[in-house]
C-alpha cells in the first residue's frame, strides 16, 4: 500500500522532556481517527534531540533521517533540556531540529494563533484587546541569521568575538513569500511583510523582493512593518493581523509573542513545509520542570497532528474534526495546569481522551462525515 491508496507513513520523533508525553496524545488521536476514516497510518519512531545524544552521540543519527526521508510527515514532540546544555553548539539537541529541517528542505513554517473566547480571560492582555484575533504567521526557516557563515566565537586581540551572519538570497524570499500570499488568499487576504530594512541590508532586499512578489496577487493587501514596530503592534491591536510574513529570527521571536496572547504556549501547533515531506511541531519547547509528571498541556501536538492531516495527508475533514473537537473540550471548562485558573486541572493524558472522545463523535456525526 503507498499514499495513493490510503497509507500514509507518519514518522514520530516524541524527542526530550514533554516531547513523548504530548506526542502520544497526538497519536492517540490519529489512531481514532483511523478507526473511523478510510486511510490507514504507519508510525515509525525515531530518536533526536537530547534522547538521541544520549543514545548514539549526535542529536539527529542517520536512522531518524532515513525514517523521516521515507515518511509523507514527521510528528515532533519537542527538544532540548537543561543537561545538554552545556554542549558546545554542534552537539546540542537543538542542531537535531535545526538539521532536520535543513535536511528535509522546511523552507516555510505556519504558527497560527487564534484568540479562543472561552479561553480569553488567560490571555496576558485585556480581553477587549485580543477578542477576534486569529493570525498566522509565516516564518522563513531554512535561511537567516540561524544559518549564514562565518558564524563563531573566535579568539582576536587577547579577547573573543562571536560572529553569526544574517544572508538571504532571493530566491529563498520569493518562495516563502508566495506560500503567504497563498494562504492570505484562504484567510483575510493581507499580508504584513516584517523586516528591519531601516538598518539591514538582508531587510531591504526582503522588502523589495516581497513587494514585487505581491504585484501578481492584486487581490491581496501587502503592508510592511519594522519588526520593532510590529512587535508593538501585536500588543496594541493583535486583532488587525492576518498573515505576518518574516524571517526566522523575527518569526520566532514574534511566534511566542503570539503565543501569550493566546493564553497558553501550551496550545499553538506548527507546521513546517518543504516541496517534499513536512514537520508538524508543538511551538512550546520540552519544559522540563514538569516532564514525566502527566501535567503537559498536549492541545499544540493534538492540534499539530490536525495540520498534518489537513496539509501531507489531503484529510480537511478529519483535521477541521479535531480543531473542532479543541474549541468544544476547552469550552467545556477541561483545562491543563498550564491554563488553570481557579478550575480544577487535567492531565495531559485525560485531556487527550476528552479529546479524542469529541473528536470521535464529531467524525460520526454527518457535519464532519467524510464526503
Ligand atoms: C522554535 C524554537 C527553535 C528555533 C529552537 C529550539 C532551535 O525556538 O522552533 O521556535 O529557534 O527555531
Ligand atoms: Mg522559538
Amino acid at each position: 500500500m503507498n499514499e495513493m491508496q490510503g497509507l500514509f507513513k507518519i514518522a514520530v520523533l516524541p524527542g526530550d522532556g514533554i516531547g513523548p508525553e504530548v506526542t502520544a496524545e497526538a497519536v492517540k488521536v490519529l489512531k481514532l481517527v483511523e478507526e473511523i476514516t478510510g486511510p490507514r497510518f504507519r508510525f515509525h519512531s525515531g530518536l533526536i534531540g537530547g534522547t538521541a545524544l544520549d543514545a548514539t552521540a549526535v542529536p539527529l543519527p542517520a536512522e531518524t533521517i532515513s525514517i523521516c526521508n521515507n515518511a509523507t510527515a514527521i510528528l515532533l514532540g519537542a527538544v532540548g533540556g537543561p543537561q545538554w546544555d552545556s554542549k558546545r553548539r554542534e552537539i546540542r539537541p537543538e542542531q537535531g531540529l535545526l538539521q532536520l529541517r535543513q535536511r528535509m528542505g522546511l523552507y516555510v513554517n505556519l504558527r497560527p494563533a487564534k484568540v479562543l473566547d472561552s479561553l480569553i480571560g488567560l490571555s496576558a492582555l485585556k480581553p477587549e484587546r485580543v477578542r477576534g484575533t486569529d493570525l498566522l504567521i509565516v516564518r522563513e526557516l531554512m535561511g537567516g541569521i540561524y544559518f549564514g557563515n562565518p558564524r563563531g566565537i573566535f579568539a582576536k586581540n587577547g579577547g573573543r568575538v562571536g560572529i553569526n551572519t544574517e544572508i538571504y538570497r532571493e530566491h529563498e524570499v520569493e518562495r516563502v513569500a508566495h506560500r503567504a500570499f497563498q494562504l492570505a488568499r484562504l484567510r483575510r487576504r493581507k499580508v504584513t511583510s516584517v523586516d528591519k530594512a531601516n538598518v539591514l541590508e538582508t531587510s531591504r532586499l526582503w522588502r523589495d523582493v516581497v513587494t514585487r512578489i505581491g504585484r501578481s496577487y492584486a487581490d491581496v493587501e501587502l503592508e510592511h512593518l519594522y519588526i520593532d514596530n510590529c512587535a508593538m503592534k501585536l500588543i496594541d491591536e493583535p486583532a488587525r493581523f492576518d498573515v505576518i510574513l518574516t524571517s526566522n529570527m523575527f518569526g520566532d521571536i514574534l511566534s511566542d509573542e503570539a503565543a501569550s496572547l493566546t493564553g497558553s504556549i501550551g496550545l499553538l501547533p506548527s507546521a513546517s513545509l518543504g516541496e517534499r515531506t513536512a514537520l508538524y511541531e508543538p511551538v512550546h519547547g520540552s519544559a522540563p520542570d514538569i516532564a514525566g509528571r502527566n501535567r503537559a498541556n498536549p492541545v499544540a501536538s493534538i492540534a499539530s497532528a490536525a495540520l498534518m492531516l489537513r496539509y501531507s495527508c489531503r484529510m480537511e475533514n478529519a483535521a477541521a474534526a479535531i480543531e473542532a473537537a479543541i474549541e468544544k473540550v476547552l469550552k467545556r471548562g477541561a483545562r491543563t495546569p498550564d491554563m488553570q485558573g481557579k478550575k480544577r486541572a487535567v492531565t495531559t493524558s485525560r485531556m487527550g481522551d476528552l479529546i479524542a472522545a469529541e473528536t470521535q463523535k464529531l467524525l460520526k456525526s454527518s457535519k464532519f462525515r467524510a464526503a
